[in-house]
C-alpha cells in the first residue's frame, strides 16, 4: 500500500494514497499540489480549471487556501462546481455560497472566473442544462475540445455517494450527459451534479476524507473498487486519482 502519495501497485488506475496524521499535515498537502498543480496548468495552457465540492471537510482547505491571497494567479484561475444542493443561493446548505465565504469572498478573483451552478432556473434538469451548456462554452474559449478539469476536489459520504452520486440513482448510469440531477429520497431538494464522464477525464482527481465514520467505507472503495459504492467508479483514465486521508479514515487500510 502506497504512502503519502506513493503510487499504489496493481492497479490500472493510477491511484495514489497519503495518510496523515492530522488535519493540519493534510491542508498543507493540499496546499503544495495546489501550488505545483496551478502553476503547471497556467505554464502550460494559461488557465488552471478546477470543480470544488461542497461538505464539511475541505472547509480548512478553502479557508487556507485564501491565505494564499496575491501570492496565486487567481486571475488565471477559473472555478466550478462538482455538485450543487438546488436551493437559493445564500441558503445554509447551498454550496457555492459556503465556498464563497471561506475562499471567493477573501481572495482578489474577477466573478467571470466563478462559475456557480444557477439554482434559481426553473427546474433542477434546467440547471443541470445550463450548467452543461456554461461547461462546453468555456471549455471551447480555452481552446479544449471537451471539459478536462486540472483538478476535481471530490469528497464522500458515509454511504459510498461523492458528489452527488448516490447509491441507486439513475445519475451513476448517465453515459452521455456531463452534468445531470440527482432525486434522493431522504433528502429536502434535488442535487445538480457533474457526472463520471467529466470526473473521469480530469487530470487530477482527489479524494478528502477524514473520520473513523468513513474507514469501513474507505477500504471498500480504495482496496475493493466495490462499485456499489458511487466513489469506486471515479477511475481517472488519463489522469491520476489520489486519496487523501487522515489516520482514522485510514485506519483499515492494508488490514486483511
Ligand atoms: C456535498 C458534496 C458531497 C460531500 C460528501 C462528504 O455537496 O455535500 O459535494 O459529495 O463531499 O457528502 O461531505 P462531508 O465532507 O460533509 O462529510
Amino acid at each position: 500500500m502506497g504512502e503519502n502519495g506513493l503510487p499504489m501497485p496493481g492497479f490500472t488506475v493510477d491511484i495514489r494514497l497519503a495518510i496523515f496524521e492530522n488535519g493540519d499535515r493534510i491542508t498543507d498537502f493540499l496546499i503544495s499540489k495546489w501550488k505545483e498543480w496551478g502553476q503547471d496548468a497556467i505554464r502550460m495552457s494559461n488557465s488552471f480549471n478546477v470543480a470544488l465540492s461542497g461538505g464539511n471537510t475541505p472547509m480548512t482547505f478553502y479557508k487556507k487556501l485564501a491565505e494564499l491571497q496575491n501570492g496565486f494567479p487567481w486571475w488565471s484561475t477559473h472555478f466550478f462546481m462538482v455538485d450543487e444542493r438546488f436551493v437559493a443561493f445564500g441558503h445554509p446548505d447551498h454550496n457555492f455560497s459556503m465556498i464563497k465565504t471561506m475562499l471567493f469572498d477573501r481572495i482578489d478573483i474577477p466573478e467571470s472566473n466563478l462559475h456557480p451552478i444557477d439554482t434559481e432556473s426553473s427546474s433542477p434538469d434546467a440547471s443541470a442544462e445550463d450548467y452543461e451548456r456554461d461547461l462546453q462554452s468555456y471549455f471551447q474559449s480555452v481552446k479544449k475540445k471537451s471539459p478536462r478539469f486540472d483538478f476535481i476536489l471530490l469528497g464522500m459520504g458515509e454511504d459510498g455517494h461523492t458528489a452527488s452520486l448516490f447509491p441507486g440513482t439513475d445519475a451513476l448510469h448517465e453515459k452521455k450527459r456531463m452534468v445531470t440531477t440527482s432525486l434522493l429520497t431522504h433528502a429536502p431538494y434535488a442535487r445538480i451534479t457533474l457526472t463520471y464522464s467529466v470526473i473521469n477525464r480530469a487530470k487530477n482527481v482527489l479524494f478528502l476524507i477524514t473520520g473513523s465514520s468513513k474507514a469501513h467505507i474507505v477500504k471498500r472503495v480504495i482496496e475493493k473498487r466495490d462499485p456499489q459504492y458511487p466513489a469506486s467508479r471515479v477511475g481517472v483514465a488519463n489522469g491520476t486519482l489520489w486519496f487523501v486521508l487522515d489516520r482514522d479514515a485510514a485506519y483499515l487500510v492494508g488490514d486483511a
